[in-house]
């Protein structure tokens, strides 16, 4: 895994949204994978910005969300459909038809589960998926135990991350207990993994998911089994890291022709 550390989380998510805008460019039809949460916020101002004042075109732009809440409704303020029109979609000339986010209303889970992964597949695949960390290691809302090999399907929340992400919602009893989320497998998939993670309440993940072994305990360090992982990381989140200095060392001496950033 590259990992990537950054004085601060203005610096990593400038990085993040040129690698991005890099794939929006290069690509005919950009398979984008997005992570909601505070962590992706930044970079998703930077995103608008590049298209407000660079033409960044988002026309050919396909996107896929990582997960949403079981029950509630596009409109709730709490869902992540309303967490990514808000903070990206209404802002940028994506085609709203091209804009994938599991529905949290569905009847039908498990025909839906698997008509998003089918989503993926016909579009050619992610190239890039954006990642956030939640603090119990978990990516996308693959909680701790979740199968290495699982695919987009319902999870049952644990109480941490139902209160990690109880500043979206009035109250913590209002957040959702299950949602709908990709698999640890369906994220393995995309071209590019690009690992996101600030602050020190993000340290101790950070360390078990880039270093520690590879277990269904810390569903984030599946990544190492990925050929194009990054951990894109400010220096707290990056403190409990034991080879830092190797890290940046190895940043710092990239073959050109390597660089992605
Ligand atoms: C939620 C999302 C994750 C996200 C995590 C971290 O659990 N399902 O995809 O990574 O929050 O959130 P934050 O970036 O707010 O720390």
């Amino acid at each position: 895994m590259q990992v990537i550390i950054q004085p601060d989380s203005e610096q990593a998510s400038l990085l993040a949204a040129q690698l991005i805008a890099k794939i929006i460019r290069e690509k005919e039809k950009p398979v984008i994978g997005l992570a909601t949460g505070n962590t992706p916020l930044l970079l998703y101002q930077l995103l608008v910005k590049m298209h407000r004042e660079e033409g960044l075109d988002f026309s050919r732009v396909i996107s896929f969300n990582l997960d949403e809440y079981l029950g509630l409704p596009p409109e709730h303020p709490g869902s992540f459909h309303h967490f990514m029109w808000k903070n990206l979609f209404s802002q940028v000339n994506i085609k709203p038809e091209n804009v994938h986010i599991p529905d949290g209303l569905t009847r039908n889970i498990e025909a839906h589960c698997q008509q998003y992964e089918e989503e993926i597949k016909a579009a050619g695949g992610l190239d890039i998926q954006v990642l956030g960390l939640g603090t119990d290691g978990h990516i996308g809302f693959n909680e701790p135990s979740s199968s290495l090999s699982s695919r987009t399907r319902i999870i049952t929340l644990f109480d941490q991350t139902r209160k990690d992400n109880a500043i979206f919602f009035e109250s913590e009893d209002q957040v959702p207990y299950h949602a709908i989320t990709m698999g640890i497998r369906t994220i393995l998939e995309a071209r590019i993994c690009l690992l996101m993670a600030f602050g020190e309440k993000k340290a101790r993940a950070i360390s078990l998911a880039v270093e520690g072994p590879v277990t269904t305990m810390v569903p984030a360090s599946a990544l190492q089994f990925h050929p194009k992982a990054i951990s894109l990381l400010d220096k707290e989140a990056a403190s409990e890291l034991r080879l830092t200095d190797y890290y940046q060392w190895a940043y710092e001496h990239q073959l050109p022709e390597w660089r992605e950033f």
